[in-house]
């Protein structure tokens, strides 16, 4: 049994090595689970996720500190459910992710709820449940938070989520703080909301929000919006206002291919050097950080074909089950699970069944491969299984959590009755 070489590539991929030349996530076999549970398949390392998270709120040392993870980057409960218990809070967008955090065990409590479109009753059932503050996108989403709160007779915790207009530097799709972007309110606006709720029996403003944008690879922008909201908080302090928190959001981003990004240290020196000055308790909303580089996407190859100049590997796997590249042009590693193979290495298209021309997992790969291999697509953590959808009706890809030599299936393979179950015939069956 020998511990073989790694591609620089899967060293991004946190916890996976080669043993005897095929990859394992943790101790466990990727052939062995592709074996049981069959393809494609998402399969997380629980060790990766517990330490991501773990370097994040260990940087803070004793800064009174929040991690709310954000929980659209990845929802299984089995994920959620191991950060809560490692005390983590929860970045949430609607309703059903606010269930998905209780049913998880996830503490109310240490949730803040984010999105421009909250409705009457999502709202309801965060108050009800007592979370930890709402990140108010608009003047009209305050009125009826407002609304509810006096309805509910309970004080409504809020904070702006303001937008300073500040440059992300990533992809144009993952850009949210920019001035004409949707989302947040301006300076201006966001300092009377706080100035109404401070003067209202329903709300507490308890915070300023933002969030910069996603997959960010420089620093130079959380520092900026980290100013921009103690200033904004000093601001209210002056009227008489002191606010607790500030939320600096999520967006730090994490090494693919051709991309590089900051120490997840580094990134929260930089907020305590920019807040150094001011006393309130920090709030961030990683996702991508956290859970990206601790999942990857198992798929298997079914045939080998040529088309044109082109050489195409057709895997399972396809854009429905992982719509990264093909939405944002994103590349991700794509790595035989057994290297050393017999044929000689060649520049492959790794595509899938869909009947899409968009359909490319990865481009232009140097592989060494046959029909059947196994083939890992990493870093696919992240907006891979919470993007998927079931598109020319295939069923929704299985995950697995991997802890330390054993492997748990967190969520069966879609089936058929899926989808024809929830469908009707007019006149042949009845919803
Ligand atoms: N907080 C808020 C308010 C957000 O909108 C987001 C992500 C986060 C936190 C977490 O950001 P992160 O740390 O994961 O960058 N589907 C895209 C990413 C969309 C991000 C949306 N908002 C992708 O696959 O790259």
């Amino acid at each position: 049994m020998s511990l073989s070489k790694m591609h620089p590539l899967e060293k991004t991929q946190e916890k996976l090595s080669r043993k005897n030349d095929r990859l394992q996530l943790e101790t466990v076999s990727l052939e062995q689970v592709a074996g049981t549970v069959g393809t494609p398949c998402y399969v997380y390392s629980r060790a990766a996720i517990e330490r991501r998270w773990h370097v994040l709120d260990r940087a803070f040392s004793d800064r009174p500190h929040q991690v709310c993870y954000a929980v659209k980057a990845c929802s299984n409960v089995a994920i959620l459910n191991v950060l809560a218990a490692l005390g983590s809070g929860f970045d949430i967008v609607s309703g059903g992710e606010l269930l998905r955090v209780v049913h998880a065990g996830g503490d109310p409590s240490r949730v803040v709820f984010s999105g421009v479109g909250k409705q009457r009753d999502e709202i309801t059932h965060a108050l009800d449940a007592g979370i930890l503050c709402f990140n108010v996108e608009s003047a009209a989403e305050l009125s009826l938070i407002e609304e509810v709160a006096q309805a509910l007779g309970k004080p409504a915790p809020i904070a702006p989520r303001i937008n300073f207009d500040i440059c992300a530097d990533t992809h144009d799709y993952l850009s949210t703080g920019r001035r004409n972007d949707k989302f947040g309110v301006s300076a201006e606006q966001a300092h009377a909301m706080c100035m109404h709720a401070h003067n209202s029996r329903h709300l507490l403003p308890l915070g300023a929000a933002c969030h910069v944008g996603s997959q960010l690879t420089r620093l130079a922008p959380f520092d900026q919006a980290c100013r921009a909201l103690t200033d904004f908080a000093a601001r209210l302090a002056k009227m008489g206002l002191t606010i607790s928190h500030i939320d600096v959001g999520g967006g730090l981003g994490v090494d693919y291919p051709g991309a590089a990004a900051p120490p997840l240290e580094d990134y929260i020196a930089c907020l305590l050097e920019a807040a150094q000055n001011h006393a309130y308790q920090i709030v961030i909303e990683p996702g991508r950080s956290i859970i990206a580089p601790a999942g990857l996407l198992l798929s298997r190859i079914l045939y080998l074909k040529t088309g044109g100049e082109r050489r195409f590997a057709v895997v399972d796997a396809a854009m429905n089950d992982f719509l990264r590249p093909a939405l944002y042009q994103a590349s991700h590693a794509v790595c035989p699970v057994r290297s050393k193979q017999a044929p000689p290495p060649q520049a492959y298209d790794v595509v899938g069944p869909v009947c899409e021309s968009a359909d490319v997992l990865a481009r232009n790969q140097n592989l060494s491969i046959a029909p059947g291999d196994l083939l890992a697509i990493l870093t696919c953590g992240a907006y891979g299984f919470s993007m998927a959808s079931q598109y020319n009706s295939r069923p929704l890809p299985a995950e697995v959590l991997v802890d330390g030599d054993r492997f748990h299936v967190i969520r069966k393979r879609g089936s058929i009755e899926d989808f024809i179950g929830r469908e009707f015939i007019p006149g042949s069956s009845s919803p």
